[in-house]
């Protein structure tokens, strides 16, 4: 066991396999619409995505919920779909709707997204984690993330916010060399992508697939296991020393095939992952992250602090990451975070 120092960094201690006293604590979605404070550098920014690629206020809002909280980690204020826009398909955020990304990407589209210089249009988001990295201590860690693949294609393929999964599956197999080509595209610039974003200062990179859950075992293999633990080897192989967390959303039991990949440091479970078995399964081969259902945070109270107790006693003996099993919601009262992180130490 390794105690909690001032200037050790207790999430990447954690991610090498040491057990800490309190697990490192930090919350999926922690900058965003539930603090004031975001919201008010948000209406300065103008519109989401200026507030993404503007590295002066990126930085601000990244930086907030560690000046509040005092989270173990930061992680960079961006998005998944940044990645689409970079590739040229045209990206937008509509209040109270959600991403739109028109057109819906077609055959058509693949042969400009191969040729596209992604860092062109991403160069602000490694600048917003350099920035970030220098005003960090050193003792809290720097996450930069990017969607896995199935992820991102699933919002580039419908256009809009709502991705029907019958209809996706349908497409798989009408169509599944398109979407596997795809997927290779995503696959490449994902690389590139967090490998600036490490070369500006990240520590960790997580990737989110979010919408992995729910996917027949042979198509989860062939859009969600296979292209992760691609990009995850070719990462690892170009920068061994940093940590990487795969987040596979919904995924059950099979969690712990990502777990089993080498080039995998960290597994996120989500809120419906049963503690217990996913400690078992998942913990001899990876670091377990997260868990904890956001909505015991809207919550908070009695309900909230016993979950949260639960949760690390489930994982005491073992190095184990302290999170949601997804993003914190707009309606959160910040005191329950508060609360929660206070918990979690305790
Ligand atoms: O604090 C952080 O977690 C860092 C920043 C971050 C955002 N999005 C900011 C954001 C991260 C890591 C993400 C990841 C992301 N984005 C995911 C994967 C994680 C998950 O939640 O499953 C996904 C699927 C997206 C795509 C996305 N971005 C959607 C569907 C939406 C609209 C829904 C919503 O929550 O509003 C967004 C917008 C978005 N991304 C906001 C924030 C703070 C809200 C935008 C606003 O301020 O108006």
């Amino acid at each position: 066991m390794v105690g909690h120092t001032a200037t050790e960094n207790s999430l990447l201690s954690t991610l090498s396999g040491a057990e800490q006293v309190a697990p490192p604590v930090w919350l999926m979605r922690q900058a965003g619409r539930y603090l004031p404070e975001y919201r008010a550098v948000r209406a300065k920014a103008g519109s989401f995505l200026d507030l993404c690629f503007n590295p002066d206020l990126a930085a601000e809002v990244t930086l907030q919920p560690i000046r509040r909280f005092d989270f173990d980690a930061a992680i960079l204020f961006a998005d998944i779909l940044l990645i689409p826009h970079a590739l040229g398909q045209n990206l937008s955020f509509i209040d109270g709707e959600g991403p739109r990304l028109d057109p819906p990407v077609a055959e058509g589209d693949l042969d400009r997204f191969r040729r596209r210089n992604i860092h062109q249009t991403l160069a602000p988001v490694y600048e917003t984690v350099a920035r970030v990295k220098a005003a960090l201590p050193p003792s809290r860690a720097l996450i930069g993330f990017a969607g896995a693949p199935w992820t991102v294609a699933t919002y580039m393929l419908a256009g809009g916010p709502r991705s029907d999964p019958a209809a996706l599956r349908r497409r798989w197999y009408d169509d599944r060399n398109f979407i596997a080509a795809l997927i290779d595209i995503l696959a490449d610039a994902t690389v590139e992508y967090l490998i600036a974003q490490i070369d500006a200062g990240a520590d960790v990179v997580q990737l989110f697939d979010s919408w992995a859950g729910g996917l027949p075992e042979d198509i989860l293999r062939e859009v969600s296991l296979k292209p992760l633990q691609a990009i995850a080897n070719r990462l690892k192989a170009a920068r061994p020393q940093t940590p990487i967390i795969l987040f596979p959303k919904g995924v059950g039991g099979m969690a712990a095939e990502y777990a089993k990949f080498a080039s995998c440091d960290a597994v996120g479970i989500d809120f419906s992952t049963p503690w217990k078995s996913a400690c078992e399964l998942i913990s001899p081969h990876a670091v377990v992250q997260g868990g904890l259902d956001p909505m015991l945070v809207v919550k908070g109270g009695r309900a909230m602090e016993e979950g949260a107790l639960k949760l690390c006693e489930t994982f005491r003996g073992v190095p184990y990451i302290f999170n949601l099993g997804h993003g914190l919601t707009p309606e959160t009262p910040p005191e329950h975070v508060a609360r929660l992180v206070e918990i979690v130490r305790g």
